[in-house]
């Protein structure tokens, strides 16, 4: 099915969505009335928290002559521009004082707004909503929220900075037959333990999923949960424009995770690993022993897209190729459906017809 090679080529566009959120930065780094400054998608962010403990993200760029707003002050209330002192609300962005106006001025600071986005705090991370530009109009919905199922568990987040485009992130965040090359390890699995996979998918809204299945039995999450002794079920989700969900159910033990890929710049992006799970509970420094083989992790894929990235400096030519490369061609297939659903208004036409089987070996 489709062409056997399919070059990853962009248009003139960053080819970067918006009208989505994103995870813009660790709640843990925001302490007290600290603003800190960030960047999504290429726009400079200062984000913090209020005094009532409401998440703010603005531009970091005043409004009256574009000074980042983090140089400025903030009391938990008002944020202050350090060059003239005007003074904003930063959830809306409002501003509420120019110092230089004379009382009888006929200029309401209060119509004057620096750009804010909405902001949220969840999963430990403050999420920003970047809104389309093609489609001011549309309110945000709720920001992800990482799916649990028991009232008792574990959370833990990892993170990697990548030199590359998010596409070339995300793609590797779904390529199924890096895993014996790039994550060999004695704990895991080696090339030695390649084998002929087959696995069904089907659309999802915003994406697809690999449907619940056993765990293949060459995997650390089958080997560790084994001993529970109960059937083991994962199922794998990936919805745009950035995300992948794992879940892992053995009775009434669970393990979820759920990866984002997000673009900083146009040529820099950022894994966010956040799992949490109630297996093991009684195992003394789990969180210490997953943290760390799940920073090895991490850390090899990081350094393969370091080299990666080495490569593509010069714009070689590409391919993705069946089957392995599927879920690659369903990513940018489901990007240009969401793009061309926001140019047209219409609802958007997914790419995957229906349930489909595919086969590799990895
Ligand atoms: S530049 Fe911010 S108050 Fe003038
Ligand atoms: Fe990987």
């Amino acid at each position: 099915m489709g062409t056997p090679t399919t070059p990853i080529s962009r248009n003139a566009d960053d080819g970067l969505l918006r009208g989505f959120w994103y995870p813009a930065i660790r709640n843990s780094e925001i302490h007290g009335d600290e603003m800190r400054q960030t960047t999504m998608l290429g726009v400079p962010l200062v984000v913090g928290r209020t005094a009532a403990g409401n998440p703010f993200a603005m531009r970091d760029a005043c409004p009256h002559r574009g000074i980042p707003l983090s140089d400025g002050n903030f009391d938990g209330k008002l944020v202050e521009c350090c060059y003239h002192g005007w003074k904003f609300e930063p959830v809306s962005g409002q501003c509420r004082e120019i110092p230089s106006l004379m009382p009888d001025s006929r200029l309401n600071p209060e119509k004057i707004y620096a750009k804010a986005f909405p902001a949220e705090e969840n999963d430990g991370y403050l999420w920003v909503y970047i809104p389309d530009p093609e489609a001011p109009g549309v309110p945000a919905p709720l920001a992800p929220r990482l799916p649990v199922f028991s009232e008792r568990y574990k959370i833990t987040q990892l993170a990697a900075d990548l030199p590359c485009h998010v596409d070339h992130g995300i793609i590797g965040l779904m390529d199924p037959a890096h895993g014996p090359f790039v994550h060999q390890a004695w704990w895991w699995r080696t090339r030695r333990s390649i084998r002929e996979k087959e696995k069904t998918f089907e659309p999802i809204p915003n994406g697809f999923r690999i449907i619940p299945h056993a765990p293949s039995a060459n995997s650390a999450p089958y080997k560790l949960l084994g001993v529970y002794g109960k059937p083991i079920t994962t199922q794998i989700d990936f919805v745009l424009p950035n995300m992948r969900f794992e879940q892992i159910h053995c009775g009434d033990y669970w393990f979820s995770s759920r990866t984002t890929v997000t673009p900083v710049t146009a040529s820099h992006c950022r894994i966010d690993f956040c799992a949490a799970w109630n297996i093991f509970a009684h195992v003394p420094f789990l969180l210490s022993i997953f943290r760390f083989f799940g920073s090895r992790f991490i850390d090899q894929d990081t350094q393969t897209m370091i080299k990666q990235a080495r490569g593509l400096k010069h714009n070689p030519p590409l391919m993705l190729i069946d089957d392995a490369d599927r879920p690659a061609k369903w990513y940018f297939a489901l990007k240009a459906a969401y793009q061309e659903s926001r140019r047209t208004g219409e609802p958007m036409k997914h790419p995957i017809a229906g349930p489909t089987t595919l086969h590799w070996r990895s």
